[in-house]
């Protein structure tokens, strides 16, 4: 049944000519086809990311507990997020009255085999463990079954500000043997292989524009993230033309993913780079702390980008926090979080724009 994906207009497209039998056919294919991602209703949310996207996974390895089974921990109160506050898949939560399975871990990237950075649990293994883990009954055997209804959940993949970042693509890093493609198609061999689990709806969001944070702006200055002058415009160049290369690589991708699963499973895109971008046009819509919306700006300050004890003097105040569109050099605000939380909301239930 390939129609079911197909868009209203190409179902309207079937040739008149047809049998009776096919004409009254269509109608009920053209109907089975919705916007939004499944008939289903959707109750769990299953995602894998980096720092954008983790709630606490990182900061309890470097804390020497590594995560187990059903484990679930958001941070605050007893930490925080790379947001400064609670990340948006708590919200997403919150809003879609959704359960979350959120296996996104800070400075992860899709594979360690490729970018490996500092080597977190990645997307295409660690990650998918713990998916696994929590998911898989009887995994690598002849009952091997999943646990979630298929209809029932969403697997959302935000990953790549890591893969193409400084130590990586942006400063040169990579290794001699690894492309952009490569790591296009880790992403897309790592839904196949979620798809080959059983999972059935997927949502890829793209990577934001990169080029808009401090770090990789057209500024040479030290940041924290990067303690030495560099060549700041051949950054800024180079990371507007990573983001856009794998964004156009993996929207292909998606296309690619469609077809051969021929209706059976069904991937999404979500236009990461369109709404960040729309936040960053229209502030006043979607910042609201206790000054002016503030998009070029963070929060979140280090005074000495030698010392990072020093983070922290010359915050904005928790009543100013909303109105920052960043948290700090790189992070996106929990305000940002909220927002794509609400949009990502609205993707799921096929109202979204992005
Ligand atoms: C780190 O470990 C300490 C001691 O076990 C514990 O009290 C604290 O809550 C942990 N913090 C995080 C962020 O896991
Ligand atoms: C699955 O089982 C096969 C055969 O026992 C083994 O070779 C393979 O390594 C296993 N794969 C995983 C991912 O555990
Ligand atoms: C990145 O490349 C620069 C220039 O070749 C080198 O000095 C630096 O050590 C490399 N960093 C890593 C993490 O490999
Ligand atoms: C790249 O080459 C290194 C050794 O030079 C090897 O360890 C690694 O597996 C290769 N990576 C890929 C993706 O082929
Ligand atoms: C850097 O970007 C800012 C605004 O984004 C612009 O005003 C400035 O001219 C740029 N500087 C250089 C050296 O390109
Ligand atoms: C800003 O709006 C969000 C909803 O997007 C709300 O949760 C938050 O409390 C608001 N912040 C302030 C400071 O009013
Ligand atoms: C935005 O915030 C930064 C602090 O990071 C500040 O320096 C800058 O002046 C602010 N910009 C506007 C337009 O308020």
């Amino acid at each position: 049944m390939r129609y079911r994906f197909y868009k209203k207009i190409e179902c309207m497209m079937l040739p008149l000519s047809q049998s009776l039998l096919v004409s009254l056919a269509v109608p009920i294919l053209c109907l089975s086809y919705t916007p939004s991602l499944v008939v289903g209703k959707i109750t769990d949310v299953v995602l894998f990311g980096d720092s954008f996207t983790d709630q606490s996974r990182a900061h309890s390895i470097a804390n020497g507990s590594v995560p187990g089974k059903d484990y679930q921990e958001v941070f605050p109160p007893i930490d925080f997020s790379a947001d400064g506050g609670v990340q948006w898949p708590w919200y997403l939560g919150l809003y879609g009255n959704y359960r979350i399975w959120n296996y996104a871990v800070g400075g992860a990237v899709c594979s360690n085999n490729l970018t490996p950075l500092f080597d977190e649990p990645d997307v295409i293994s660690g990650q998918e463990f713990w998916f696994v883990q929590d998911h898989i009954d009887g995994f690598n055997t002849s009952g091997q079954r999943l646990l979630l209804d298929p209809a029932s959940f969403v697997v959302i993949q935000y990953i790549g500000t890591n893969d193409v970042g400084i130590n990586s693509f942006v400063t040169f890093n990579e290794s001699a043997n690894v492309s952009l493609p490569d790591v296009a198609d880790c992403q897309l061999d790592h839904l196949r292989a979620m798809h080959k689990l059983g999972v059935r709806n997927f949502i890829l969001n793209s990577l934001i524009p990169l080029q808009i944070t401090k770090l990789y702006s057209n500024s040479s200055a030290p940041t924290i993230y990067w303690p030495h002058v560099h060549d700041g415009n051949a950054w800024n160049n180079g990371m507007y033309n990573l983001v856009h290369s794998l964004n156009r690589m993996l929207i292909d991708g998606v296309k690619v993913l469609n077809a051969e699963w021929g209706g059976d499973g069904k991937v999404e895109w979500f236009d990461t780079y369109g709404f960040f971008e729309e936040m960053f046009n229209h502030p006043t819509q979607f910042f609201n702390g206790s000054i002016p919306a503030n998009v070029t700006g963070h929060c979140h300050q280090c005074p000495d980008p030698d010392d990072f004890t020093q983070c922290g003097i010359g915050d904005c105040t928790l009543d100013e926090r909303d109105s920052y569109m960043w948290w700090d050099e790189l992070h996106p605000s929990e305000q940002t979080g909220r927002n794509l939380a609400a949009e990502m909301l609205k993707k799921i239930e096929g109202r979204s724009k992005f």
